[in-house]
């Protein structure tokens, strides 16, 4: 099957199930096919087969899991209390179309649904316990949800590029990186790969939201689906305003360079394929 068909499917089945509130369900299916481009799912399933797995239902599981949460961060980014966007995914974000609580509880779900997917997942109970606690991680308070609060309390500040560092590779660095991660995990490829694959995906995480401040100055709506200059208006410390484009172009880059480097090593140590996730690496450069 299509990765991104099996990706929604995913999804729509565990939401298939009987509902508590079929309006909760309607604003949380809102959100997810509203589409996006499915970036940190893609990376798993793409990785997984690089490393000579066959995909199974349980690899889409996993896949629809980070997806979930990645599109519940999104709901709450855009809130009023926070980002207070109007277009998401080329739509009206969540609040607009269905008002405030009904997003807030959208995005709660999305948070937590997916750990019980992860948790009902065809895995190996101990491959199953890592990424429950990985994905745990990268998404709560000592991962997206504690880089989204320093990035709030640094609106409107000038930051040092060390706290910009940290914000960006909290906000977005470690649910980016979970991919790697996981995909090291169910290929059960040891310790000191998986620590690998963590540098890479963090370099990745970090280097996406480079690329999304860079896009936040360049891009149009009809290209990012959202709307553009958002970072300015709010006073953001973004790497366009710290460094300006040339340089954050640099950065961006640099990151993806450094990321190949360690995919080629792995590549070489462990003799498995690389193609699909250097596609996907040399697919983040912004060229121009
Ligand atoms: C946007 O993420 C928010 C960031 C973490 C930078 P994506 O650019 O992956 O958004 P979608 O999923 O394609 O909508
Ligand atoms: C969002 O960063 C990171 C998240 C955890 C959602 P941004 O606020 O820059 O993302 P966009 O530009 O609204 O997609
Ligand atoms: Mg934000
Ligand atoms: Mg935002
Ligand atoms: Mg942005």
């Amino acid at each position: 099957m299509d990765k991104l068909a099996g990706i929604d499917d995913a999804v729509h089945r565990y939401y298939s199930q009987k509902a508590v509130s079929g309006d909760l369900i309607e604003a949380i299916l809102y959100s997810v096919n509203a589409g996006g481009k499915r970036l940190r799912p893609l990376v798993l399933l793409d990785l997984l087969e690089d490393m000579g797995l066959e995909l199974t239902a349980a690899h889409f599981d996993v896949a629809a899991a980070v997806e979930m949460i990645h599109t519940g961060s999104l709901i709450h980014d855009d809130l009023p209390a926070m980002d207070n966007d109007d277009y998401r995914r080329g739509r009206l974000t969540n609040h607009k179309k269905f008002g405030e609580a009904t997003a807030i509880l959208a995005g709660d779900s999305l948070f937590l649904d997916p750990f019980g997917l992860l948790a009902e997942s065809d895995l190996p109970v101990t491959i199953k316990v890592e990424l429950l606690r990985e994905l745990s991680y990268a998404a709560g308070s000592y991962g997206m949800v504690g880089g989204q609060m320093l990035d709030m309390k640094g609106e409107e500040q000038q930051l040092a590029i060390s706290e910009l560092q940290l914000i960006h590779a909290n906000k977005t660095g470690k649910l980016l990186a979970f991919p790697f991660v996981a995909a090291g995990i169910i290929a059960e490829l040891g310790s000191a790969n998986v620590a690998d694959l963590r540098t890479a995906g963090e370099l990745i995480g970090l280097a996406f939201q480079v690329r999304d401040d860079i896009l936040d100055v360049t891009a149009t709506f009809e290209e990012i689906g959202k709307t553009p200059q958002k970072d300015l208006d709010a006073e953001k410390s973004t790497y366009p305003s710290l460094f300006g484009l040339d340089k954050s172009h640099q950065i961006l880059d640099d990151s993806l360079d450094q990321a190949l480097a360690i995919f080629r090593k792995l590549k070489n140590n462990r003799g498995f394929n690389s193609e699909k996730t250097e596609e996907m690496i040399e697919g983040l450069r912004l060229h121009g």
